[in-house]
């Protein structure tokens, strides 16, 4: 595209889409504005922590293990506080679910009509300590009015109202999911940090030519699974690539750009294995965001959108995302088709 084409100027901020969309109810608006704004704001504090990491020394193990028993780094620590931080500020927030802390937090100051955030504060862990891609993600739920008892994240009447990631990489990205489009910011560090985007919907690019999956659990996953891949690898024409970053955020923002599909398949015994991503806070608001711009996600055989979640809010489901070309593809070569 022509770089003086209007198109590509940036001066749209999240607030000023969300101000300017039909679809969503003042209501939903005058909540939904706070908590977006609070998750640019934390994202602004973790890009320049980022930024400087091995200079304040905090690119590394926290020494401890999370609820998934997996080892916490310092920077999931510093993610889970600010993000907390800033989402009970805005008082909008009742009560807020992360990766990080195995019972949802009830703020008691905030609007009794608030609405719940579920977060994966720090995706991609293991890449912090590389300087490589890292992000955080967040799934925004609207609850249905209730008499008497608070439908919180115990309850099982929760609509999703808005996903968004923000990446951390050469540039810091925002992207959001609300009212049937998804759009894309890039933090601009030098007008204190704000976040402009052109103003225009992404979508997935026709034709992408992308799979990215952690292919070391090749010997784990379905025989169907495996047939996909050796299908992708040997014959499959045009000709696909290969592209893992090793962080949900970072691998699914290329493939919305370029236009691929992620995979992290169930590994284990036919229809029983569990996946790694969690339902609540990576699956669904990558599934929001991907619908939002043209494509799908599913868990292999339905859509992640229709899947109601349990009592275990911390529960994994496998993950395919991308365009809807890809993964109608997969599943037709899976056996089930879309
Ligand atoms: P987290 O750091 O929040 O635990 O998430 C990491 C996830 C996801 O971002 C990424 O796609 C996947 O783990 C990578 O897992 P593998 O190392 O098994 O490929
Ligand atoms: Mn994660
Ligand atoms: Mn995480």
């Amino acid at each position: 595209m022509d770089q003086g084409d209007k198109s590509t100027i940036r001066t749209k901020t999240p607030t000023e889409i969300i101000l300017a969309t039909p679809g969503l109810s003042p209501e939903l608006k005058q909540k939904l504005l706070p908590i977006i704004s609070a998750l640019t704001r934390g994202g602004k504090i973790m890009s320049s922590l980022i930024a400087r990491g091995p200079l304040l020394g905090i690119t590394g193990s926290a020494g401890k293990e999370n609820v998934q028993g997996e080892e916490v780094q310092t920077l999931d620590r510093i993610g889970q506080d600010t993000f907390c931080r800033v989402l009970e500020e805005t008082q909008k927030v009742r009560e807020l679910l992360s990766e990080e802390e195995p019972l949802p937090t009830f703020f008691p100051e905030s609007d009794p009509d608030g609405l719940l955030v579920a977060m994966d504060p720090l995706d991609g862990s293991s890449n912090i300590s590389v300087n490589a891609s890292i992000g955080s993600i967040f799934a925004v739920f609207r609850r249905s009015k209730t008499t008497g008892k608070e439908n919180l994240f115990g309850g099982d009447d929760r609509e999703l109202v808005a996903g968004a990631y923000i990446l951390y990489s050469a540039s810091t990205s925002f992207v959001m999911a609300i009212d049937q489009k998804t759009y894309l910011f890039t933090m601009d560090p030098s007008f204190g940090g704000e976040f402009l985007g052109t103003g225009e919907p992404l979508h997935f690019p026709a034709g992408g030519k992308i799979y990215s999956t952690n292919e070391s659990y090749f010997p784990l996953w379905e025989k169907r699974i495996q047939d996909y891949i050796l299908w992708v690898k040997s014959e499959r024409q045009p000709v696909m690539t290969s592209r893992y970053i090793g962080a949900l955020v970072g691998d699914l923002h290329r493939n919305l750009l370029k236009g691929g599909i992620y995979l992290y398949p169930a590994e284990g015994v036919p229809g029983k294995g569990h996946g790694k991503l969690r339902l609540l806070y990576e699956a669904y608001p990558m599934a929001l965001i991907c619908q939002f711009a043209g494509g799908i996600a599913t868990d292999g055989i339905r859509s992640i959108l229709s899947i109601k979640p349990g009592s275990d809010l911390h529960a994994r489901v496998p993950l395919i995302a991308g365009p809807m070309d890809l993964v109608s593809e997969f599943h037709k070569k899976t056996g089930n088709p879309l």
